[in-house]
């Protein structure tokens, strides 16, 4: 019998392996699926961009050959042009940024390059769950701190025990946020966390994922806007949400020179990176982000007002989201103290076809809430929300009654 390593033995199956899998059985069952689970855009790349990496494919058959690993040098200095125009921040597109196969990628190999068994990575509590993951996967231990709704989904960074810090190597930190959709408004935020890292000898892993997806006046910034975060910061960026470009599997990640670099010494091994062609199609986005950003932040700013809308209707009250595209939603008291998030995802799943992520999949302080991704069509979010009643009543609770 072939056992795998303690370390892969130590982990449940990925969340969304499991949700899958009652989403294929509701399938089965000719259940009529609405799928707000995972944060896996729907609308299709932009034309200009599926047009280039066909002509790209077609015409220039080098492509077809081992891409660059650490990004072919359009790519980065396109990535290069593009922070400063968006955040004013300058890189070495040679030493301070390299192409990743998706931020995920990037995050995985960062923690399998810095961990050493007994070494610490601060990980929030909810968070999305790769950097807790591949922290066990590095043989690292993982510290969750919490992000609590009544502090705005912050970190209290005070409240981590030293021993713990005295033997931490990374913290990762990601606003706006997944799962909560939680932003920062407040600059002291980042001067601390900076400080805090700078102190403590911690490399601050900043996932900006969800940078460009914020609705009204909101601009998120980089935590390169900050003085002192090339001492101590890598950032991560994803053309997944961005650019609807989930598939294509390209991401890239700037920041703290001797951090990339190493980053770079172990994808070396490992991977060849993301296809030229592909690389080439992130560079056409990155030149027309202005247009695509825009139609694509609008897209779910609408779908997130009429969840709103359609819950309000059952008596659910759900606040807005000031970026992501997702909906952290906090069960009635009832369920969370009878039922769970678990149980009422799947409940929800195999009686409905309504598929949400429970909110426990993200840490044990993301229970009592559940995501609602927005990832499906306008037409549907009615449905949902009458399907969220009926549940919400088979297990006793009627939210029009309360009022
Ligand atoms: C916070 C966060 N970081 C990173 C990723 C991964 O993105 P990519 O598709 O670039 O690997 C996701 C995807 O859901 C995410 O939510």
């Amino acid at each position: 019998m072939y056992l795998p390593s303690k370390k892969l033995q130590k982990l449940p199956p990925y969340l969304f392996s499991i949700i899958n899998k009652l989403k294929i059985e509701a399938y089965a069952k000719k259940l009529d699926v609405i799928d707000l689970g995972m944060g896996n855009p729907d609308t299709p790349t932009d034309p200009e961009i599926v047009n280039r990496l066909c002509e790209t494919v077609r015409e220039h058959p080098k492509t077809h050959r081992y891409p660059q690993a650490k990004g072919i040098p359009k790519f980065r200095n396109t990535v290069a042009e593009w922070f400063i125009k968006r955040f004013g921040v300058k890189f070495d597109p040679d030493k301070e940024i390299i192409a990743l196969i998706g931020s995920k990628e990037g995050v995985a190999h960062l923690c399998m390059s810095y961990l050493n068994p007994g070494d610490y990575n601060l990980v929030p509590d909810p968070a999305y769950p790769v950097y807790y993951n591949t922290t066990i996967l590095s043989g690292g231990k993982v510290y969750l701190f919490k992000l609590d709704e009544k502090n705005n989904f912050l970190p209290d960074f005070g409240k981590i025990p030293k021993k713990v810090v005295e033997k931490s190597k990374i913290i990762f930190l990601n606003y706006p946020n997944n799962p909560t959709s939680a932003i920062v408004e407040d600059e002291t935020f980042f001067k601390d966390a900076i400080r805090f890292a700078k102190k403590n000898n911690i490399i601050l892993c900043y996932d900006n994922a969800y940078s460009e997806i914020t609705f009204g006046n909101y601009v998120a910034p980089s935590i390169f806007q900050f003085d002192g975060a090339k001492d101590v910061a890598v950032e991560f960026h994803s053309f997944s949400k961005t650019f609807s470009m989930a598939g294509w599997r390209i991401g890239f990640v700037v920041g703290n020179e001797k951090i990339i670099s190493q980053l770079e010494k172990f994808k070396s091994f490992v991977d060849y990176g993301s296809p030229t062609f592909i690389q080439l199609s992130a560079v056409k986005a990155l030149l027309e982000y202005e247009r695509i950003v825009k139609t694509i932040k609008n897209v779910y700013e609408t779908r997130m007002r009429l969840m709103i809308k359609e819950f309000r209707k059952i008596g659910y009250e759900v606040s807005p989201s000031k970026a992501t595209m997702y909906l952290w939603c906090k069960l009635p008291k009832k369920i969370i103290d009878e039922v769970g998030s678990l149980k009422f995802a799947q409940v929800l799943l195999q009686e409905t076809g309504v598929v949400v992520s429970p909110g426990v999949g993200f840490g044990p302080n993301g229970e009592g809430y559940i995501r609602i991704s927005l990832v499906t069509t306008n037409n549907r979010y009615h449905d949902a929300a009458l399907r969220f009643d009926k549940i919400f009543k088979h297990f006793g609770v009627n939210l029009k009654l309360k009022k």
